[in-house]
């Protein structure tokens, strides 16, 4: 199967061409409920998803990235509905995760909406988890206030020491990125685009649930973000974008834009923090991330 390559077509039918069990991830945001017009194009949700789950290997991730439109002052539930006909495919809802944008604006009747879903669907148990390790634990360095304990099998009490608590955690299942015009994406040429997710976002995934020379696939490519990214992390990729004009105006010139660097380990990752992940003026009570940690030992 042919890799490193973008196909114009429409999904529902271009992924009909793949082999059962050949992708390892996809990372990818479809259409949200028509909310922008990409020229016209439509998408058929059911068989995707259907063919998403056939192409995908065992023990493969597929992670979805989506909100919803506000129909007449309220959401239209769309997010669920496809989180659902997931699982009815066959896939396991391996984790319900949040993608916390920065600075959108308030509703007048409502809380201000502040993120989107990225739900994590996995075919069996995922064969892949590289965590990525970049949260200060508040404790950090402290010893546990308390003893562990526990009563063995005869009945007796076996009390452990307090234990260090370790500074720096695996993070939690809220992802917090900038996006916007000037943020989200290294290059300008995404900007051609009318929704793009933010190159961080897609890295993050990429580096949990794939290994260096696993084949990620992005059915919904846009402005080829995920595939930019699967190159520089040296993942093979596969792209489907249903308009010609995106893929010859953004992702290849984009793609001919990036490079490749130098090997990245496995296991545990620790990315390099990244300013573009960090809003300007705004107060989170989100978990801090690796750029806060500067000083620690
Ligand atoms: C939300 S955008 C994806 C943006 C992408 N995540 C990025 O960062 O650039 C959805 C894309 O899906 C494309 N699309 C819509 N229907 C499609 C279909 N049936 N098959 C393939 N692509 C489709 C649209 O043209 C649009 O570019």
């Amino acid at each position: 199967m042919k890799t490193n390559t973008i196909i114009t077509g429409d999904s529902a039918e271009v992924l009909k061409s793949f082999p059962d069990g050949c992708i390892d991830l996809s990372v990818q945001s479809p259409p949200y409920d028509n909310l922008r017009d990409y020229k016209g194009f439509t998408f058929n949700f059911e068989v995707i998803a259907r063919e998403l789950y056939r192409v995908t290997k065992d023990g493969g991730v597929c992670v979805w990235v989506v909100g919803d439109a506000t129909v007449d002052g309220s959401e239209s539930g769309t997010s669920f509905k496809q989180a659902l006909y997931f699982i009815e495919c066959g896939f396991n809802l391996h984790d319900t995760m949040i993608y916390e944008k920065a600075g959108t604006l308030p509703s007048s009747n409502r809380y201000t909406q502040e993120f989107e879903f990225m739900f994590v669907f996995s075919k069996g148990v995922p064969k892949t988890f590289n965590p990525i390790m970049d949260r200060k634990n508040k404790w950090g360095g402290e010893k546990t206030f308390g003893k562990s304990s526990f009563r063995d099998k005869d009945g007796s009490l076996k009390v452990s020491g307090q234990r260090e608590v370790n500074k720096i955690g695996k993070r939690s299942n809220i992802w917090r990125y900038a996006n916007g015009y000037g943020f989200g994406q290294s290059d300008d040429i995404a900007y051609k685009h009318p929704a793009t997710y933010p190159e961080a976002l897609v890295s993050d995934h990429i580096l949990s649930w794939s290994n260096e020379g696993d084949i990620v696939l992005d059915c919904f490519a846009g402005s080829g973000t995920t595939l930019k990214k699967a190159k520089e992390l040296q993942r093979q990729y596969i792209g489907i974008e249903i308009s010609p004009e995106y893929v010859k105006e953004i992702i290849i010139p984009r793609l001919a834009a990036t490079n490749t660097p130098l090997p990245m380990g496995r296991g545990l990752t620790q990315r390099e923090p990244d300013k573009r992940d960090s809003a300007p003026s705004q107060a989170f009570s989100q978990p801090e991330f690796l750029s806060d940690l500067e000083g620690l030992s």
